[in-house]
Formats: structure tokens, sequence, C-alpha cells
């Protein structure tokens, strides 16, 4: 064992991780997606999700506008979608026509739901705290939606 710089450390420990999908909705009512290797679980119940965004991402000034977000999980297959949501900005393209996922409306704030992920979580925001130059948003899960016949996709996968 050997002391190391935290960066170091951190990208030598993150594999296997999950990768997820923030969809949420700007103030001209554009949806928007951005891609999450931060987030967890962190209540059984109610069923909680909290997810870390940059404070200079398009997704976080959505999100303190518009206080939902669906959690999605998205498919192997869906690797394109994950580096195009993870590389470019909202406030430059909207997503949904580049990328052309197929989506349904939600039940809980109309959030598109991905049809080919593997799971769907619609989120209301409860609370959020500033993590140094990110904020961690804490949705409360209202409906979840599985795809029983997708794998969820790694950051391994992306590489
Ligand atoms: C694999 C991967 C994981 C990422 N994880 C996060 C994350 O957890 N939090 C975050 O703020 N940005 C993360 N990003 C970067 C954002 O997805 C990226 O900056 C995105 O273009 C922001 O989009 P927006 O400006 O439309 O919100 C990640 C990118 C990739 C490729």
């Amino acid at each position: 064992m050997k002391r190391e710089e935290f960066s170091k450390v951190s990208s030598a420990t993150k594999h296997p991780a999950r990768v997820a999908l923030a969809i949420v909705k700007d103030k001209n009512d554009k949806y928007n997606m951005i891609t999450l290797e931060w987030f967890m679980k962190t209540s059984i119940e109610p069923p909680m999700f909290a997810i870390s965004i940059g404070h200079t991402r398009y997704s976080h000034e959505c999100l303190q506008n518009f206080r939902f977000f669906n959690l999605c999980l998205p498919a192997k297959e869906m690797k394109e979608v994950s580096m195009i949501c993870g590389t470019k900005s909202g406030r430059d393209i909207d997503k949904f026509e580049v990328t052309g996922v197929e989506w349904s409306a939600g039940r809980l704030a109309k959030l598109p739901i991905l049809k080919d992920a593997r799971a769907n979580f619609e989120c209301k925001v409860i609370t959020q705290v500033r993590s140094g130059d990110h904020t961690i948003f804490v949705g409360e899960v209202k409906h979840s939606w599985l795809n029983v016949e997708k794998e969820v996709i790694t950051v391994r996968d992306l590489a």
C-alpha cells in the first residue's frame, strides 16, 4: 500500500461502475439528458436516488428550475447515446433529436421514459446539497419501469 494523489487512486478503483442518464427539462420545456457516473440509491423507504451534477452543466441549471428528473439506466446497446449525452451540452444541441431515442411520457411530470433502457425511475427532487463543484440532488422515486430483456451498461462498456 502506497500513498498516492486522490485522482490516481480514484481512477484506479472506479471499475466496474454503472452509468445512468438523468433526464431533465429546461425553462423552454425542452428535454435534456446528461450521462452520470456519480449516482446512488440513498433510501429504501421511501426509495430515493442521489445524483451529483457539476455546476457548469446545463442540466444543473435545468434542475434549479424544474424539480423533477428521470434516472434512466441505459441498456448495453445505448453506448452511443451515453457518449453523446456525456460529451455534448444541451446548451448547444437537442440530445433527443440528435440521438433519436424512443420515449414515452412518464406519469409523474411527463418527463421522457426511454423505451430501450434497462430501467427508468421517475423522481421528485426532495433536497439538494452543495458538494464542492457539484450539487447532489436527492430525488424520491415515484414510479419505476423495468425492461427485463435488457442488460445495464457500465463505464467499461464506454471505453
Ligand atoms: C461516463 C461519463 C460519466 C459522467 N459522469 C458525470 C457525473 O456523474 N456528473 C456530472 O456532472 N457530469 C458527468 N459527466 C459529464 C457530463 O455528462 C457532460 O459534461 C455533459 O456533456 C453535460 O451535459 P449538459 O451540459 O447538457 O448538462 C460524465 C460523462 C461521462 C462520459
